[in-house]
């Protein structure tokens, strides 16, 4: 089962841009794209735990600001030729109200 958590508006985070929530375990950094997709990963780098909030976006893919890896926001995989993947969490968006479930991947983890 799903437990969904209201953590923003969609107007909270910038187009292109991220927001981080806190959680007890971690940091989560939230991505809202050109065409307002938001996505919800690990604020961890898999490649040496750079501030993936701190990335630039493009499309649905974020590039690690240290040393420029790019991570598929949807999956949270290293796009080839780097390797390595990072969490991702469920997100939807309703009525300009941005839902995280945190509760599927904290059992998977
Ligand atoms: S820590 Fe992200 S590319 Fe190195």
């Amino acid at each position: 089962m799903t437990n969904w958590t209201e953590i923003a508006k969609l107007e909270d985070i910038p187009p292109l841009g991220s927001r981080v929530l806190v959680t007890d375990t971690m940091e989560i950094a939230v991505f809202r794209t050109a065409d307002d997709q938001v996505f919800a990963i690990k604020d961890q780098c898999p490649h040496k735990q750079g501030p993936l909030s701190q990335g630039i976006v493009h499309g649905t893919t974020v590039t690690c600001p240290l040393h420029n890896w790019k991570i598929d926001l949807a999956s949270g995989r290293a796009l080839a030729p780097d390797e390595g993947c990072t969490n991702v969490f469920p997100v939807k968006i309703e009525d300009g109200r941005v839902f995280l479930s945190l509760s599927v991947n904290e059992a998977a983890a």
